[in-house]
C-alpha cells in the first residue's frame, strides 16, 4: 500500500534489519518450567521415557515424521501432515510456547505429544501419535502432556479435539471430556469442537488415568540409567504404525 505523507519528511526510506521484525513475529515467550522427564512401565513391562525433545533432534523428527505421514490408516496422514508443521513450526520459532514431548524405549522413538500455551490458564493439546503400536503408548503420551499443564505449570483449563476414532476414544470418552457448545467455540485444530478438562475435574478424576490404562503412574525420580538410554533419540528404522 502507498499513501502520499501528510507533511515533509526527512527521511523518505525507512530500512529495516530482519533482527527487528522478527520480535514481532515470533511471539515474546513465556517463561515455561521444563517438563522434568518421567518414566512409566508400560503393561508388557518395558520402559517408556517421556522427556522434552531437543531443537537438534527436530531435523530427525521431521524426515521420520514425513514417512509416517504417507500412512494411510487410521488418519495417521492427516496427523502427521500436521504434527510435521508443528515440528517445524517450533523448529522455526512459529509456534506461541509450544512443548514437545517425545517417549522413547531404550532410545529410540515410540511416542510423540505436544501443545502450545495459549495462556497462563490455558494449555491447547495439539497432536499426539504412537509410532509404535499396541503398548497404549499414546495414551500415556497424552497423559504425560495434561501432566505437565495441571501439575507443573499450574493451567487451569486443557483444550483438545479429535481428528481420529482412536484419538476421541482413547480420550475423549476415555477421560469423560465435556465439550464447549459448537461453532461457538472450536479448537484451531480446523475448526472442530473444543473438549475440555478443567483443574477440578482433572484433580477429582483425569490424574487416575494413566494408572487405570497401564496400571501405573509416571517416574519423575528417574535412574541415571534409564536417562543415558535416552540421551540419544534413534527413529525407528521403518515405520511400525
Ligand atoms: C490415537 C493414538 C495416539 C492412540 O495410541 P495408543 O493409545 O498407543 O493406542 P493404539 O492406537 O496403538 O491402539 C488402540 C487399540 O487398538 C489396538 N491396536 C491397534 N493397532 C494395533 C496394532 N497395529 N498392533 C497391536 N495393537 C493394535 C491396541 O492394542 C489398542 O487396544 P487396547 O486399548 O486394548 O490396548 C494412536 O492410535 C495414533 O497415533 N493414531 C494416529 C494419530 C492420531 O490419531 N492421533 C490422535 C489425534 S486425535
Amino acid at each position: 500500500m502507498r499513501l502520499e505523507p501528510p507533511e515533509k519528511v526527512s527521511r523518505e526510506q525507512i530500512t529495516l534489519d530482519v533482527r527487528e521484525i522478527e520480535p514481532l513475529l515470533q511471539a515474546p515467550a513465556m517463561d515455561l518450567k521444563p517438563w522434568p522427564g518421567a518414566m512409566i512401565t508400560l503393561k508388557d513391562g518395558r520402559t517408556l521415557y517421556i522427556r522434552e525433545a531437543k531443537m537438534e533432534e527436530a531435523p530427525m523428527m521431521l524426515d521420520y515424521v514425513g514417512q509416517v505421514m504417507k500412512v494411510e490408516h487410521d488418519f495417521y496422514d492427516i496427523v502427521g501432515a500436521r504434527v510435521y508443521a508443528e515440528i517445524l513450526g517450533w523448529y522455526r520459532k512459529r509456534l506461541k510456547d509450544p512443548y514437545t514431548l517425545v517417549g522413547l524405549i531404550d532410545g529410540v522413538w515410540a511416542g510423540f505429544a505436544n501443545g502450545r500455551l495459549k495462556n497462563e490458564d490455558i494449555n491447547i493439546s495439539l497432536h499426539t501419535m504412537a509410532l509404535m503400536r499396541g503398548g497404549r503408548i499414546g495414551a500415556v503420551m497424552y497423559y504425560a502432556k495434561a501432566y505437565y499443564g495441571f501439575e507443573i505449570l499450574g493451567n487451569q483449563e486443557w483444550w483438545a479435539t479429535y481428528e481420529s476414532y482412536n484419538g476421541w476414544w482413547r480420550w475423549g470418552i476415555g477421560m469423560a471430556q465435556p465439550s464447549y457448545p459448537w461453532p461457538e467455540y472450536q479448537h484451531e485444530l480446523g475448526g472442530a469442537r473444543v473438549y475440555y478438562i478443567t483443574k477440578k475435574y482433572w484433580d477429582a478424576v483425569v490424574k487416575d488415568y494413566a494408572r487405570q490404562i497401564v496400571g501405573a503412574d509416571l517416574a519423575f525420580d528417574v535412574p541415571d540409567e534409564v536417562v543415558k538410554a535416552n540421551e540419544v533419540l534413534r527413529v525407528p528404522d521403518e515405520v511400525l504404525v
